[in-house]
């Protein structure tokens, strides 16, 4: 078996670093690919949240096939779960990691895909990670989506916009990191606001804090977080991230809402 990172420049602080160590402290060794450039002209003037799905979708499909090639394999293995293929066939979105199951057949991309997880949902997944003895860190680990802060970046993603919301991020994670809900991220608007800085006038970002209560992710309940750790946040958030003038907290359940924005 050969383990693979793709770097698509999309990822939480770290999280490149933290998925190649665990891996290795587990004997597992990690091919580490540098995709970054490619993800990003891939999303390049991409506006809509699907249409910005399928082009991640594709890269990252793309992307697994040069490695199969390289490594001479025919099969990958993904974890897709069963909420990802539900929600992807019911066309509420367009999970990355779906083909089959939309009719796609991954023989396009040069390979067959083997999905041990699929008729799992998460609260069984994390049953089959500690059966297995794996760390804690990731038997519990929070939810992240696969195409990771490009759809948290509300519109066309630039580098620039993925910085701005990878540490609103880091922040709301660390802030929030005791309340033990479901998930817990920022996301950057598409839209400005009018603040003040330093005096100034500041045409500037807004963020949403948006943290969920969900067992297996088809439904979440908005967190009722206190008062004084949104208040820190925002506080951390407009003072940490000087294009920032604005921080938002969603209250909406799921439904009407989805977690994410996109
Ligand atoms: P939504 O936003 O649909 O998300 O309520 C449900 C759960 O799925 C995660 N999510 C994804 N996971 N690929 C994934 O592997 C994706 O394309 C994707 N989109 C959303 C989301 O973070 C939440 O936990």
């Amino acid at each position: 078996m050969t383990a693979v990172f793709i770097d698509d420049g999309l990822r939480r602080t770290g999280e490149p670093e933290f998925v190649v160590n665990t891996l290795n402290d587990l004997a597992i060794k990690v091919k580490y690919i540098d995709a970054t450039e490619e993800f990003f002209q891939a999303l390049k003037g991409k506006r809509d949240a699907e249409e910005k799905r399928k082009a991640f979708r594709e890269k990252f499909y793309k992307t697994l096939g040069k490695v199969a090639r390289e490594e001479k394999v025919k099969f990958i293995a993904q974890g897709t779960i069963m909420a990802d293929i539900v929600e992807t066939v019911k066309g509420i979105k367009t999970q990355h990691n779906v083909l089959e199951q939309i009719g796609i057949n991954p023989a396009i991309y040069g390979y067959s895909i083997l999905e041990p997880l699929k008729e799992l949902y998460k609260p069984e997944v994390r049953m089959v990670a500690r059966e297995l003895g794996l760390p804690t860190e990731i038997s519990e680990r929070m939810p992240f989506p696969g195409p990771a802060l490009s759809i948290r970046v509300l519109g066309e993603v630039t580098p620039q916009k993925i910085e701005i919301v990878r540490k609103a991020t880091e922040i709301v994670e660390k802030e929030t990191k005791n309340l033990g809900t479901f998930q817990n991220f920022a996301v950057l608007h598409n839209d400005k606001a009018t603040g003040i800085k330093k005096g100034e006038r500041v045409y500037g970002n807004i963020i949403t804090i948006r943290t969920v209560v969900s067992e297996d992710a088809v439904t979440a309940k908005a967190k009722r977080v206190p008062y004084e750790i949104l208040e820190k946040i925002t506080k951390r958030i407009t003072n940490e991230i000087p294009s920032v003038v604005r921080c938002l907290y969603d209250i909406t359940h799921k439904p009407p809402a989805t977690i994410e924005f996109e």
